[in-house]
């Protein structure tokens, strides 16, 4: 058996176990989605966002890219997002980074890799804004998980620079904006930033709106 194949077999156990729990199980997804989350997270294969989240179809929309970042000028991501709080009205909008992160680690590094370094570039810019920070901290690994957070932290800080999330917050009070952490040794999750809605970015980053707009 070629390994893909397994892939194909294994969804027919799935939809035979699902079938088993609940007759209706896929019928009643099939007009449309009403998810309240939108989880941002690394392409990592071991981040799968369901299972860490315990969530069933249906519960989680999805975009994920190498070490979780929200570039202001990424169609893909913006397009995700903004269908998420323009359309589907998520309340939860969730930045998960994770330790031992691939892309994180490379962009410690000098290696020049080609077109991904233009990516992992946004991640060098995080280091160089907690540069004193980083730097002071001697143990590798501990540098390393350390601009995992931070990275996370900037991710979510981006989210609220962007102008439509801003007016989701003036007109409906949504979505909370959180970054959280995976940890890949333990399973479990991590709080590390919050931020409600009304808890605007820095003075230069405020979308001042016209009141007909709204
Ligand atoms: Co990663």
């Amino acid at each position: 058996m070629e390994s893909y194949e397994r892939l194909l077999l294994n969804n027919k156990a799935f939809v035979q176990d699902k079938l088993n729990i609940r007759e209706d199980y896929f019928s009643r997804m099939v007009d449309e989605q009403h998810p309240d989350f939108l989880w941002i997270g690394c392409s990592d294969s071991r981040v799968p966002a369901n299972e860490v989240t315990g969530t069933e179809p249906g519960e989680l929309f999805v975009h994920r890219n190498v070490a979780n970042l929200v570039i202001h000028t990424d169609f893909n991501m913006l397009s995700v997002l903004q269908y998420a709080v323009d359309v589907l009205g998520v309340h939860h909008v969730i930045v998960c980074g994770h330790y031992g992160c691939g892309g994180i680690k490379t962009a410690l590094t000098r290696k020049d890799l080609g077109l991904i370094n233009k990516w992992l570039r946004h991640i060098k810019d995080v280091y160089r804004f907690h540069e004193r920070e980083l730097v002071s901290i001697t143990d590798e690994k501990q540098r390393f998980d350390r601009l995992v957070e931070l990275n996370v932290i900037e991710q979510v800080g981006h989210l609220a620079e962007i102008s439509f999330v801003q007016k989701a917050w003036r007109k409906e009070q949504r979505p909370t904006l959180h970054g959280w952490i995976y940890d890949i040794h333990t399973g479990l999750l991590k709080e590390l930033i919050k931020i409600e809605p009304g808890e605007y970015p820095d003075d230069i980053y405020q979308y001042r709106f016209d009141e007909e707009e709204m």
